[in-house]
């Protein structure tokens, strides 16, 4: 099947539903999405979204905390117009009908977390994403615009290339055409050709055994962006949650959020005693960097699998007031969290880098946009501030939809794109080999490629990977196509760039922390 749209978007969080809504008054758009509607990384969030509503917040303060978690490495000007740009974004979330909790006084009830300055988070108790994508899910629905093609998987962005012309990377003349899509419906892939295409497909924390993202997050979009041509950075920051419920048995490994700790609760080690006061003067409320790594020492220092977070000083009616949801959840293993610590351990959580952007959300690639986690748009440098996520999704997704809006009268169609071309193929993939390879290459980025790297674990990833890319390579080129195969493609990639460039940062920044430059860290 052969579409044309004004509005490609590939992925239905936050970034990708933002966008829609805005770019619908002006051309027809299609909103791909792997799985369910709501199966996001958005629908997960639980702290919420940093803004500056009032005083005695400033712009100023939000924008040196950003600077100072990134280490060095932010775009003063994105974190400036990001953050000054906040309140704006948050009240037209407010005026799709997201709730942010109030206080009695009718004031927003600001949450806190590490690297925060000031209560400056706006939450709906501990379950602000799903309030946010529920939200967004019900005005896309609405929309007579917005056609939303479920369970569809976006496999490659569509470039000259398939026309059968070289692509001169250094020239930077690649252009996208719309986007091959799985259609389960066929199991045939279709040709969605687009004026604007956005990528939106969130992060790739499945790249790793241990995480807090959901299934869905395998990093297709910055690695069909990487096969197109288009320039990928800051892939070596990786940031790791510290505290994630400790229960090895589940995947997706369940959050227990930074906001529970700027509510008073307080890391302890395994015999009960606080530690954060070795590492940070700030606490247990230190940028996760700090605290991810503080966790990881102690666990070598003591051989446990976990560290506890206590919240037994706490208030019991605030608490489940609060944070219902994380009650209700470690009321189901068996913990009261009024009454018994909570087991937690780091998680990989976010990717700091992606998609390289520009102050539109542009990519490299002429009319391909790219807003939300699969962006590197300079906001977070080499580690984000908590909360910050959300923030930069729709501050760049509004960005990006005015730019589009303003060149679609200038873009063609290319219809001489062919469609795809599923010849010589006739393997069925052979899922265990899938499955399998799928673990391997988490068992060695999460050994390899953690939160404590050294050239020798970087170098001895990427042979072991090499190894999983050639099979991989070999047994997508043969298999008949199908999401699975190539998500684990897609998630090689990924795990290649973040070797890749962790390799080649030769100093200890933010989230990237090596061995070798242990003493080069003032
Ligand atoms: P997502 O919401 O992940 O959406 C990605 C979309 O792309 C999905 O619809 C998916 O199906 C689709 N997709 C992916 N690949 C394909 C493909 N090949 N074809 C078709 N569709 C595809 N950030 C904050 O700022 N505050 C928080 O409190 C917070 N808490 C968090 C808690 C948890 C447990 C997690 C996991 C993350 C949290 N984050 C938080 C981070 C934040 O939620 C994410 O960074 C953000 O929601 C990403 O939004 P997104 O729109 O970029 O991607
Ligand atoms: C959390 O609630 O701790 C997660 C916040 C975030 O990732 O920004």
């Amino acid at each position: 099947m052969r579409t044309h749209v004004d509005f490609l978007v590939i992925g239905s969080g936050i970034a990708g539903l933002t966008f829609a809504l805005k770019v619908a008054e002006h051309g027809k758009v299609c909103v791909v999405t792997k799985q369910k509607m709501d199966d996001t990384a958005t629908s997960y969030a639980q702290g919420g979204i940093a803004a500056v509503m009032h005083t005695p917040d400033t712009y100023e303060k939000h924008i040196q905390d950003t600077i100072i978690a990134g280490d060095g490495l932010c775009n003063e000007k994105i974190v400036r117009f990001t953050i000054t740009e906040s309140t704006d974004r948050i009240r037209e979330l407010i005026s799709w009908g997201t709730n942010f909790d109030k206080d009695e006084s009718g004031h927003y009830d600001l949450a806190k977390e590490g690297g925060h300055s000031e209560y400056r988070v706006l939450r709906h108790k501990d379950s602000t994403g799903k309030e946010i994508e529920d939200t967004l899910i019900d005005q896309v629905r609405k929309h007579p615009k917005i056609e939303v093609l479920e369970n569809h998987y976006a496999i490659d962005i569509i470039t000259q290339h398939h026309l059968g012309i070289e692509v001169n990377i250094r020239t930077s003349d690649v252009t996208c055409y719309g986007v091959y899509v799985f259609n389960p419906k066929t199991n045939q892939v279709d040709t969605i050709l687009a004026k604007v295409t956005l990528v939106a497909t969130g992060g790739a924390g499945n790249i790793y055994s241990n995480t807090t993202n959901p299934t869905i997050s395998t990093g297709d979009g910055i690695a069909m962006v990487y096969r197109a041509k288009g320039v990928i950075e800051n892939m070596e920051f990786v940031q790791f949650h510290p505290t994630a419920l400790f229960h090895p048995q589940e995947r997706p490994s369940f959050l227990i959020t930074e906001a529970l700790r700027g509510f008073g609760a307080i890391l302890k080690d395994y015999s009960g005693k606080e530690f954060m006061q070795k590492y940070d003067e700030r606490l247990s409320l230190a940028p996760r960097d700090i605290v991810a790594r503080a966790i990881d020492n102690e666990l070598k220092i003591s051989g446990e699998d976990f560290v506890y977070l206590d919240c037994r000083h706490l208030d019991k009616n605030d608490l489940i007031r609060q944070f219902p949801r994380i009650y209700a959840k470690c009321l189901s293993l068996g913990i009261d969290i009024s009454r018994d610590q909570i087991p937690v351990v780091p998680a990989a959580h976010y990717i700091c880098g992606g998609i390289k952007t520009d102050e539109f959300g542009r990519s490299t690639i002429r009319n391909l946009y790219s807003s939300g986690e699969c962006a590197s748009t300079g906001m977070h440098g080499a580690n984000r501030l908590a909360s910050n996520s959300l923030l930069e999704s729709v501050v760049f997704s509004h960005r990006a939809s005015q730019h589009a809006i303003e060149c679609l009268s200038h873009i063609d169609y290319c219809n001489a794109i062919p469609d795809w071309n599923a010849e010589g193929m006739v393997l069925t993939e052979e899922m265990i080999l899938v499955t399998q390879s799928q673990k391997e290459l988490q068992a060695i980025m999460s050994s390899y490629v953690g939160i404590v790297r050294s050239n020798l674990r970087l170098q001895r990833a990427l042979d072991r990977l090499n190894l999983l890319y050639e099979e991989t390579e070999d047994l997508y080129n043969k298999s008949i196509l199908t999401p699975r195969i190539s998500e684990l493609r897609n998630m090689i990639n990924v795990a290649y760039l973040v070797i890749k460039q962790a390799t080649t940062r030769k100093e200890n920044k933010g989230l990237h922390y090596s061995l070798d430059y242990r003493k080069m860290k003032s």
